[in-house]
């Protein structure tokens, strides 16, 4: 249902990055069955590579990720459809996590928890492979993300808990400061970011869901 869904939205059709090498016959093109480039909602099996890449972007810098591999197995289990992966030739090289939420503002519980039909979802994790950093694809999969979003009936806004140095990214998604989170994890503290997606009948008219 949920990689139905990721199917029908004009915004997450598989697109191709490199130009496709021309081929003589159409058994040699068979071979080659994996997209150069595909935007898919993730499974409890892609739980591994997305904890490789969150591991990386995460331990050596904090010490601590934002959601450890059961946590992760956990959301792709119950709510996939508010995961979005970014796959090259197969690898993921990008991913978001998130999980619905029933409140004005982030609190601890939400670190763990995914409240089914809610209008909030909250975006757990946005997390590039190290080796693909800098060059637009955190920008690009989190503006899928959002305008996939905004085909998801009931959805109205998403939230999100970032270090300081991740505002002016985020700033430039979209989002909002809300001010200082409650939530810490250790000495860590953070913002809160909200990106008011607009409405269903917004999103339908302006993008064709
Ligand atoms: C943050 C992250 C998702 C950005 O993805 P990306 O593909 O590298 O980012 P883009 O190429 O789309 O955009 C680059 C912009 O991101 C911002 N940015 C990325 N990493 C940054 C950092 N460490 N410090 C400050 N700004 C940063 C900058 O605004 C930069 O713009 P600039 O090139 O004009 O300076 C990626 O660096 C990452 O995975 N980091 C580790 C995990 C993480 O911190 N995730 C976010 C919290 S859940």
């Amino acid at each position: 249902m949920a990689q139905q869904q990721v199917n029908n939205s004009p915004f997450l059709k598989p697109f191709f990055l490199k130009p496709q090498m021309c081929s003589p016959s159409r058994s040699r093109q068979r071979r080659h069955t994996l997209p150069a480039s595909e935007f898919r909602n993730l499974t409890p099996q892609d739980a591994i590579s997305v904890f490789e890449i969150e591991r990386e972007a995460f331990v050596s810098v904090s010490g601590e990720c934002p959601l450890t591999l059961e946590e992760v197995l956990h959301f792709l289990g119950q709510c996939p459809e508010l995961s979005l992966g970014w796959f090259e030739e197969g690898q993921l090289v990008a991913f978001i996590i998130g999980s619905g939420w029933d409140k004005e503002r982030l609190s601890q519980d939400a670190m763990t928890a995914h409240v089914p039909e809610t209008p909030t979802v909250h975006i757990h994790v946005l997390s590039v492979h190290r080796r693909c950093r800098q060059q637009g694809k955190g920008s690009v999969l989190l503006w899928r993300y959002l305008q996939y979003l905004r085909c998801l009936p009931g959805l109205r806004r998403a939230l999100l808990i970032c270090e300081e140095f991740l505002v002016p990214f985020y700033l430039k998604a979209g989002f909002k400061e809300k001010g200082p989170s409650a939530i810490t994890v250790g000495q860590m503290s953070f913002t809160e970011m909200e990106y008011l997606l607009g409405g269903a009948a917004f999103a339908r008219r302006n993008s064709g869901c």
